[in-house]
């Protein structure tokens, strides 16, 4: 047991308590099966399974592809503005009860574009939870983007064109799904169009790709953090440039046990990273799927790696310099860690 707590209980109340950013969170993936019944019932929509236990029991994956079947299938009950509004609402509360100040979520427009389902109404709904949460609790938030690496550079293309009425609620593009088979490269036109428009860039790279995605997610895309990264620490001269650059990394721990990255929990690259310098965090990538939010990601780690209160302050504390805050908002937030502390 790391010698700053008496106990592994001892440890996880400090985590619930710690001030936190969240980084990396699919909003589409904070769906529970609950409301997944809900609005499955409130829309009229099939959904193939006949109870909560059994949704549940549906996610066990081998890998990213066997996840996202399930994952654009279950999206599939979202259609109106209420429903986006109830799913971010949700997440927030509980995002709320795991003491994360900040978040910065990702959202997948050609999930619902290609329902049928307009872009707008995802819009609105999402915002005005975040506005919400935002009155409610004092959460602050960044709204990012994705494109569906799986689909064209076209189509992301006509999908950053329907976001251009909403760039004052959209404060970055993401890359995510199927990563094997679609590198960076790929989409080096459309994330150029979208630096010049004044947003942020990230992309996954590095999940199940390999170093070489990360590579290009740097020199092609240049992004302003990597999602994930894990597959960095086979490529000892991209540890460095990652760690001379100060790149953070969005480190989703159940994620990558769910998905198989990793094969236990106790093999967990996240040490490795802060030991190497990387500026890494904890975040839950998609919680209802993968077992836990942001809270139970830091536990499940801390407890498999015994993480000092110095790693879970280190996580806590990069988790707003990576973030896209002002510096003044980063400096208030680091000071509240140190006082937590
Ligand atoms: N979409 C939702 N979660 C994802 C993940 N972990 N990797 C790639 N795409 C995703
Ligand atoms: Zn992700």
């Amino acid at each position: 047991m790391a010698e700053d707590f008496a106990s592994p209980a001892e440890r996880a109340a400090f985590i619930a308590g710690l001030p936190k950013a969240e980084l990396h969170l699919h909003i589409e993936g904070s769906l529970e099966p609950e409301l997944m019944f809900e609005l499955a019932q409130r829309n009229q929509v099939a959904i193939p399974f006949a109870s909560v236990a059994e949704v549940r029991a549906a996610y066990a994956f081998s890998n990213l592809q066997d996840f996202l079947d399930i994952y654009y299938q279950g999206m599939g009950v979202l259609h109106t503005e209420q429903d986006f509004h109830d799913l971010t609402a949700a997440y927030c509360a509980r995002a709320h009860a795991d003491a994360v100040r900040h978040i910065e979520i990702f959202f997948d427009p050609q999930g619902h574009t290609t329902r049928g389902v307009a872009f707008g109404t995802v819009i609105a709904g999402i915002t005005r939870a975040l506005d919400d949460a935002r009155e409610r609790y004092g959460m602050t938030s960044k709204l990012i983007l994705c494109f569906l690496r799986h689909l064209s550079e076209a189509d992301a293309e006509a999908t950053l064109d329907e976001a251009l009425p909403y760039l004052d609620r959209i404060d970055g593009v993401g890359l995510d799904s199927s990563e094997v088979g679609h590198p960076p490269s790929k989409f080096a036109r459309v994330f150029a169009r979208a630096k010049d428009l004044g947003l942020r860039i990230v992309a996954h790279a590095g999940e199940e790709g390999p170093p070489a995605y990360v590579h290009e997610a740097l020199d092609l895309l240049q992004v302003d953090r990597i999602d994930h990264g894990n597959r960095s620490l086979e490529d000892a001269a991209l540890v460095k440039r990652l760690a001379d650059e100060g790149i953070t990394l969005t480190v989703c721990p159940l994620s990558n046990l769910k998905l198989c990255v990793v094969d236990n929990i106790a093999d967990h690259p996240l040490k490795t990273m802060l030991d190497a310098g990387l500026r890494a965090t904890v975040n839950s990538d998609d919680p209802s799927y993968f077992g836990g939010y942001v809270n139970a990601n830091y536990v499940a780690v801390a407890d498999a790696l015994d993480l000092s209160k110095a790693d879970l302050v280190t996580l806590a504390r990069n988790s707003f310099t990576g973030s896209f805050l002002s510096d003044a908002a980063k400096a208030a937030h680091l000071a509240a860690i140190d006082a937590y502390a």
